[in-house]
């Protein structure tokens, strides 16, 4: 039912929202103890206290600064060091650690960062992955193993969670995110920090202080490419962008990392209004911001500082705390004191901040509390980590296609073929960013399906995926040329019931530097698929991805797709459970797969155009003339090996008052054969505001387990948090209007109602 009066006067109404976070409130005893440190400090031992070191072994970016080990292990006996990142180890973390607490003057303990990203060394799914579970307990978990298993190895801190929205898939850093959604992101965000932080009081030793990366607009880099400019609206940069870093904050979050990019050309590391007036003022961040790795020098390749004098300069200024990697504060940021260039109340708030953080993780108190050989012995690789990562790994994968009845595979009788490169892979599964992680510990797809003994398997391995291991520090070279292996598998092939081919893209191939312009599966493999689909069309594809690959031919070919992404430690495991059916999967994609890369950005939260539909049957209409202009899988899409069925839409009033809890109420019904979980999903559309809203824009979700033919109502209720938006000067305010509700399965298959509010 329409209700056009409201629509009328929806500009005129607007209530602007307090948005400080109430999280971050300031201990005072904590602030005098700071006080009465930061008082016998000189100068050089507080602009140390804003110099991080990388450690001696793993690098993560460009070559290190700071010089020889002898050289950092001086540095930090002049207490010229704050923080160093990616030394690991209680013993090496011990070494360090015990020169700046016993040779220093003040003996002011470091913090160890190190970027565990997705576990530690027993490894969780990829972020992307967990993110298509939905599931906010299991990725609190997730996090709460990754934060054990690092502390016990002596890290305090991660650089972790990233929380870049993307809608480019070309983007290989998408793999560390939790896809295209401010409402998913955000509330993955915070379920992310109360599993590294806890409850925010650090009293376990097993808790780590958690990072909130990268601030900001990272995800919308120009053409997907790494370390590029952003150009962006204050209406994405608000409503899209920045919900998931204020949700971090609130939850507590105790640093954030600034990005590489530029927003609008300035680069975010000397963004103040972003820094100091949203994040610090704004939002009430009582934590400290860290720079990327050698973003304060990158400043001048931008060519926006004109040398690192000037760099140290501006991004102090703006309120980055802490120097990773460009080892540019130590050597300037004292003079410019000095010389009266740059207040020293900037270099204050940076090492307020610090120590902060330090006496919140009781470093001060006991500057060994995460030194401990023996937790670090029973913790790391404990059968409880194995467990938990493995549910989270079942949780994460995405049912695709489905069809003949491929899946869930029979557990007898059958001649299985299991082809390609990856299903042998104990590497790749991993994914990337897995630096503590010992290479090749995954269990592989082979091993997984070996454990199910009742049918006849065959591996085959197929044409080879690359042509030299792939690392960490290395571009991926896929192999386009040698089709040795390709008879043999379409020979093994003929005779097999069902093959499952394992295909997609190497654990390396997405994550940092990891651009692509071309998406779809990498080398011969698509070739080796249609190859094979000649001789046996029963094809199982098994995808293992880091980001929304275009995959056409496959899906309208092959007959049964299921997205298992870089799974982790447990990666072979979780498949197997699921192609027998012991788990029945849930998943639901985070982030829209195009049909080409033409179509990028393709999201679903989009505005409508004025001209949405083809309705006077011209050509002059929102389209592409070469491809629908619909998404190969829509955010949200993801089926189980039951069926469900959404009825009954019922909002309790048609016209609410502000302020008045909207209740949303339907049907949900398990109508297959088998009990599973259904991703419920709410969707809202605003339908006319002072600034255009999306056609559709999540808004509350629900995991809800049905046993077979059993049925459940799903309530909702929505509040003015999920009914307003910000403004283009970053005002949260609700307008009157009338709203559309939408419930379903995925964002394109939905049943809908409408209420106003006045
Ligand atoms: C650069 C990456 O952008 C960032 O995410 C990471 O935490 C640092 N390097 C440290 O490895």
């Amino acid at each position: 039912m329409k209700i056009t009066q409201i629509v009328i006067i929806s500009i005129i109404s607007i209530i602007t929202v307090n948005t400080v976070s109430a999280q971050q409130k300031l201990n005072p005893e904590t602030e005098k103890k700071i006080d009465v440190l930061m008082s016998k400090m000189t100068l050089e031992e507080k602009v140390g206290q804003m110099n991080q070191y990388n450690g001696f072994w793993d690098v993560t970016g460009p070559a290190p600064v700071g010089g020889s080990a002898e050289e950092k292990y001086e540095n930090i006996k002049k207490g010229l060091v704050g923080s160093m990142l990616t030394v690991r180890g209680v013993k090496e973390v011990k070494a360090v650690q015990k020169i700046a607490v016993e040779q220093t003057r003040l003996g002011i303990p470091l913090i160890i960062g190190f970027d565990v990203i997705h576990g530690y060394k027993t490894i969780s799914p990829i972020p992307l992955a967990e993110a298509a579970s939905w599931d906010l307990k299991a990725i609190e978990k997730s996090a709460e193993v990754a934060a054990s298993e690092a502390a016990a190895s002596g890290i305090n801190w991660t650089f972790g969670p990233m929380m870049d929205i993307s809608r480019d898939a070309r983007w290989g850093r998408v793999m560390e995110g939790a896809g295209e959604d401010p409402f998913l992101g955000g509330k993955i965000a915070a379920a992310r920090v109360k599993g590294f932080q806890g409850d925010n009081t650090f009293k376990s030793p097993s808790r780590i202080a958690a990072t909130a990366k990268h601030f900001a607009a990272y995800g919308f880099v120009e053409a997907g490419l790494e370390y590029n400019a952003v150009e962006i609206g204050n209406n994405t940069l608000f409503n899209q962008v920045l919900p998931p870093f204020k949700s971090a904050v609130d939850a507590g979050i105790r640093s954030v990392m600034n990005s590489f990019n530029t927003i609008n050309g300035t680069p975010a590391t000397a963004d103040r209004y972003l820094l100091r007036d949203v994040l610090k003022d704004k939002w009430n961040f009582s934590g400290f911001v860290v720079s990327d790795w050698a973003s304060i020098r990158e400043m001048i390749s931008w060519g926006f500082s004109k040398d690192e004098k000037a760099a140290a300069k501006s991004a102090v200024e703006a309120g980055t705390d802490m120097d990773m990697e460009s080892g540019i504060y130590l050597p300037y940021l004292i003079d410019l004191v000095k010389q009266g260039k740059v207040k020293e109340s900037f270099v204050d708030d940076a090492v307020r901040r610090i120590l902060r953080v330090k006496f919140e993780l009781g470093l001060f108190d006991d500057p060994y509390r995460f030194l401990d050989e023996k937790r670090e012995k029973e913790t790391i690789g404990s059968t409880a980590n194995h467990e938990a990562v493995l549910d989270m790994a079942k949780k994460s994968i995405v049912l695709l296609k489905n069809e003949k009845n491929l899946l869930p595979l029979k557990k007898s009788g059958q001649k299985i073929l299991l082809l390609g490169s990856l299903a042998e892979s104990k590497n790749s599964p991993l994914g990337s960013w897995r630096i503590a992680a010992d290479n090749n510990t995954a269990v592989s797809v082979l091993e997984g399906m070996k454990a199910y003994k009742g049918n006849q398997l065959n591996f085959v391995e197929g044409p080879k995926l690359t042509t030299s291991e792939p690392t960490f520090l290395t571009e991926v070279n896929y192999n386009t040329t040698d089709r040795k292996g390709l008879e043999e598998a379409k020979n093994a092939a003929k005779n097999a019931d069902v093959v499952v081919m394992v295909l997609g893209e190497h654990g390396f191939s997405s994550g940092e530097a990891r651009s692509r312009t071309n998406i779809d599966l990498p080398g011969l493999q698509e070739e080796f698929l249609k190859e094979i689909f000649k001789v046996n069309p029963n094809i199982v594809l098994v995808l293992n991805n880091g980001r929304p690959l275009t995959i056409n031919w496959a899906s309208e070919n092959i007959p049964a797709i299921v997205e298992a992404w870089h799974l982790g430690t447990q990666a072979g495991n979780a498949v197997s459970q699921v192609l027998y059916g012991d788990y029945n999967p849930s998943g639901k994609l985070p982030m829209t797969f195009p049909r080409n890369v033409g179509q990028i950005p393709v999201y679903y939260n989009h505005l409508n155009t004025g001209r949405p539909f083809d309705k006077d049957k011209n050509v002059f209409w929102s389209h592409y003339s070469d491809v629908e202009k619909t998404p190969l899988y829509p955010f949200g899409f993801g089926l189980s090996y039951t069926k469900f069925e959404y009825s009954d839409l019922k909002i309790n009033k048609k016209l609410f008052s502000k302020g008045e809890n909207i209740q949303v109420t339907f049907t949900l019904k398990n109508t297959g054969k088998y009990d599973g979980k259904e991703v419920a999903q709410l969707y809202i559309q605003d339908e006319s505001a002072s600034v255009a809203r999306p056609v559709k824009e999540l808004k509350g979700f629900q995991i809800v387990e049905l046993k077979s033919g059993e049925s459940k109502k799903i309530t909702f209720n929505l509040t003015e948090k999920e009914l307003g938006f910000y403004d283009n000067s970053g005002n949260f305010i609700i307008e009157e209007g009338t709203f559309k509700v939408m419930v379903g399965g995925n964002s394109e298959s939905l049943i809908s109602d409408e209420f106003g509010l006045e």
